[in-house]
């Protein structure tokens, strides 16, 4: 296997200009600077309440064809008149948008303004549970409610709508060139709609949009939506699921949706009871593997039902059908220890410490085998990853390339992106080097080729407090950022994002 690797260096520097609003009325205060050598690593958990609008400045050159929108979301306030949540995956969603013209990048940030948002901002404080953590007053305050949408996970633009998912349907429609939220967005107009997951796939060949949800009412069932590019429902489907689990994300191919059932097991009785939020209903039990089932769109087959290792699951890349073979490629950990356990990294960064991450996330496939109903997982690369992204155009089809974020050491905070050939294992990495970790490299399509385009990763530094966005030729990582875009504070963590292009 050959590696290229690259590290940081110093970029000529651009002008900038700017203008900063301030909307939150000061009533989200930001959390406490944390003790340690990994200090900066709490301002992943650090609100950030001011909404900005400004010119940013840049490092290096903005290629001349990336022309569009870069949107990310993630969460953007973590704490409420002293309380604060207890897990870094939970938040109120805050939509960036990264507007790439020819005078430069415009940067904004807009909190999404859920009915969550707008009562606790007016309120000062937390009224509501989330999945991480209850509503303040104790059981009975938790006691039959729920938890209530922040709109904060994933964003993307369909129906002329840029979209803000949690996984609590349905998910919030903002102006795409405002960032004004509009209300709920009805997926299935006129219909109920099932709980949808934070993650849907595009079919980068029919632009058919496919969404799953888990829900749950005697049993956990997996129900499925197809829409093609006018908002036409094409096909729908929904089985009763053969396990009570926590899922995240799904891999669809032409014909097939498949469900990665990991052995998570989720008890929802303690957190209906109020007595504990949705994550602390959570167990990993490896022994029971995983169950992979395989479904065809229309609903209509009985489904085929496999075993594998167990492998927790937050991410899949792609899977595509190779005659009798449906081929799904993810990360996956042997244990979810930064998740779900004793002390978890996730949480703990929230009280400043470090907690564990002793299980890396390796790359993954699945070679699932229909006719012969068999199953094999081959690891296609040992080492620290996540945030697989393909190159949309082939999202559902045959695909080679997979662009990912890295670690060099261990644990999960990764300081690189990655780029692996997954027909011959080769890889291209760079890394920022201490201090850094580095998001989601965001996939903008450029020419003709399968994995020709650029890749925008945000970074929060440790060195300057706060972040940039690196922009990366996707066929040249290990060269490093040929331009990077720099913000005027930290961002926090920020999980996925949308380009648009103009
Ligand atoms: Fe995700």
């Amino acid at each position: 296997m050959h590696q290229k690797i690259g590290n940081s260096s110093a970029m000529s520097l651009g002008l900038s200009s700017t203008e900063t609003g301030l909307v939150s009325k000061g009533r989200a205060s930001a959390g406490a600077a944390l003790p340690g050598s990994q200090d900066w690593i709490s301002l992943l958990a650090k609100s950030l309440p001011t909404e900005h609008t400004y010119k940013a400045r840049i490092e290096g050159r903005i290629p001349a064809d990336l022309r569009g929108t870069l949107y990310r979301n993630g969460p953007g306030i973590f704490e409420r008149g002293g309380v604060r949540k207890k897990s870094l995956l939970d938040g109120d969603g805050m939509i960036q948008a990264l507007d790439f013209e020819d005078g430069g990048v415009r940067y904004r940030n807009r909190f999404v303004r859920t009915e969550k948002f707008v009562e606790e901002e007016k309120s000062g404080r937390f009224m509501n549970g989330t999945w991480s953590t209850r509503a303040p007053g104790g059981f009975l305050a938790n006691l039959g409610v729920g938890v209530k949408s922040q709109a904060g996970v994933t964003t993307l633009v369909r129906d002329g709508k840029l979209l803000a998912f949690d996984e609590i349907n349905p998910p919030y429609a903002l102006d795409p060139s405002s960032l004004k939220t509009e209300g709920q967005y009805q997926v299935e107009a006129g219909k109920p709609s099932f709980d949808y997951k934070a993650h849907t796939k595009i079919d980068g060949k029919t632009g058919d949009w496919i969404l799953f949800g888990t829900n749950f009412g005697r049993h956990m069932t997996l129900d499925h939506l197809v829409v093609d590019k006018g908002g036409k429902i094409k096909a729908k489907g929904s089985l009763r699921s053969p396990r009570s689990t926590y899922l995240h994300d799904f891999f669809v191919t032409e014909r097939y949706i498949i469900y990665l059932l990991h052995p998570v097991k989720f008890s929802p009785l303690p957190m209906l009871l109020g007595m504990r939020s949705i994550m602390d209903c959570l167990r990993w039990d490896a022994s029971l593997g995983n169950l992979v089932i395989v479904v065809d769109k229309d609903g209509k087959d009985k489904p085929v039902i496999l075993e594998a290792p167990a492998a927790f699951m937050w991410h899949s890349l792609n899977a595509y059908e190779r005659g009798d073979t449906i081929v799904a490629e993810f990360v996956g950990y042997d244990e979810p220890d930064h998740f779900i356990g004793l002390d978890p990294a996730f949480k703990a960064v929230m009280v400043g410490k470090s907690g564990n991450d002793k299980f890396p996330g390796k790359l993954r496939r699945y070679a699932i085998d229909l006719r012969a109903r068999t199953l094999r997982q081959e690891i296609v690369a040992d080492a620290h990853y996540e945030f697989p992204i393909t190159d949309p155009r082939v999202q559902c089809h045959a695909s080679r390339f997979a662009h990912l974020t890295y670690q060099h050491h261990k644990g999960w905070f990764h300081d690189g992106i990655a780029r692996v050939d997954m027909k011959t294992g080769e890889q291209a990495r760079f890394g920022f080097g201490a201090k850094h970790f580095v998001g989601e490299p965001i996939f903008a399509p450029s020419g003709g080729r399968e994995g020709q385009g650029w890749l925008l990763a945000q970074v929060l530094s440790g060195e300057t407090n706060k972040s940039f966005v690196a922009i990366f030729d996707a066929e040249n990582v290990a060269s490093g950022p040929v331009a990077k875009v720099m913000m005027e504070h930290h961002v926090p963590f920020s999980f996925h994002g949308w380009w648009q292009q103009a």
